[in-house]
C-alpha cells in the first residue's frame, strides 16, 4: 500500500513519518515513535487508554487515522514530564496511590491535564464527569480523583 508523508509535532519535536492511509495514530505513535505510554485497550473508543492531546484537546488515538493528524501537534504522557522532572499530575498520582497496574494511567493523565487546562479549579463532580471516558479496572477511581483534586488545590 502506498505510504503518505506526514509531519507531526510530537512532544515538542518535529517528526516526518510515512504512514499508510489506514494506519491509526495510536499505532504510529507506538510502533514508529516508541511511545508506549499510548495504550491499546479496547480499540473501539470505549476505554480511554489511548487518549492523547491533539492541539491541546483530548482525542482517542485508536479512532483517529494518522493521516488526519498531519501538520498537528500531539502530546502523549511521555511529553508531560520525565523521570526526575515529573509533571505535577504524575507526581500526584504517585503520591496518592492512584496507579495500580498502570494501564489506564497515561490516558487518565492526558484527560486530567486537559481538564485542568480548561478549568483550573474543578469540583469533584466535574473531575469525575471529565474522566468518565477513561476506564480503570483497578483503583475504584477514588485515589485518581484525589490526585487530580490535589493538583487543583482542592483536596
Ligand atoms: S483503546 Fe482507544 S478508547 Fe480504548
Ligand atoms: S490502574 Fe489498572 S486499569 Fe487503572
Amino acid at each position: 500500500m502506498t505510504k503518505n508523508r506526514i509531519s507531526l509535532t510530537v512532544n515538542g519535536k518535529e517528526r516526518e513519518l510515512y504512514v499508510r492511509p489506514n494506519d491509526l495514530l495510536l499505532n504510529v505513535l507506538r510502533d514508529q515513535l516508541g511511545l508506549m505510554g499510548v495504550k491499546y485497550g479496547c480499540g473501539i473508543g470505549e476505554c480511554g487508554a489511548c487518549t492523547v492531546l491533539l492541539n491541546g484537546r483530548t482525542v482517542l488515538s485508536c479512532l483517529m487515522l494518522a493521516v488526519s493528524a498531519d501538520g498537528q501537534e500531539v502530546v502523549t504522557a511521555e511529553g508531560l514530564g520525565k523521570p526526575g522532572n515529573l509533571h505535577p499530575l504524575q507526581k500526584s498520582f504517585v503520591e496518592h496511590g492512584a496507579v495500580q497496574c498502570g494501564f489506564c494511567t497515561p490516558g487518565m493523565l492526558m484527560s486530567a491535564a486537559s481538564l485542568l487546562a480548561e478549568n483550573a479549579q474543578p469540583t469533584e463532580e466535574e473531575i469525575r464527569e471529565y474522566l468518565r471516558g477513561n476506564l480503570c479496572r483497578c483503583t475504584g477511581y477514588a485515589a485518581i480523583v484525589k490526585a487530580v483534586q490535589a493538583v487543583a488545590g482542592k483536596e
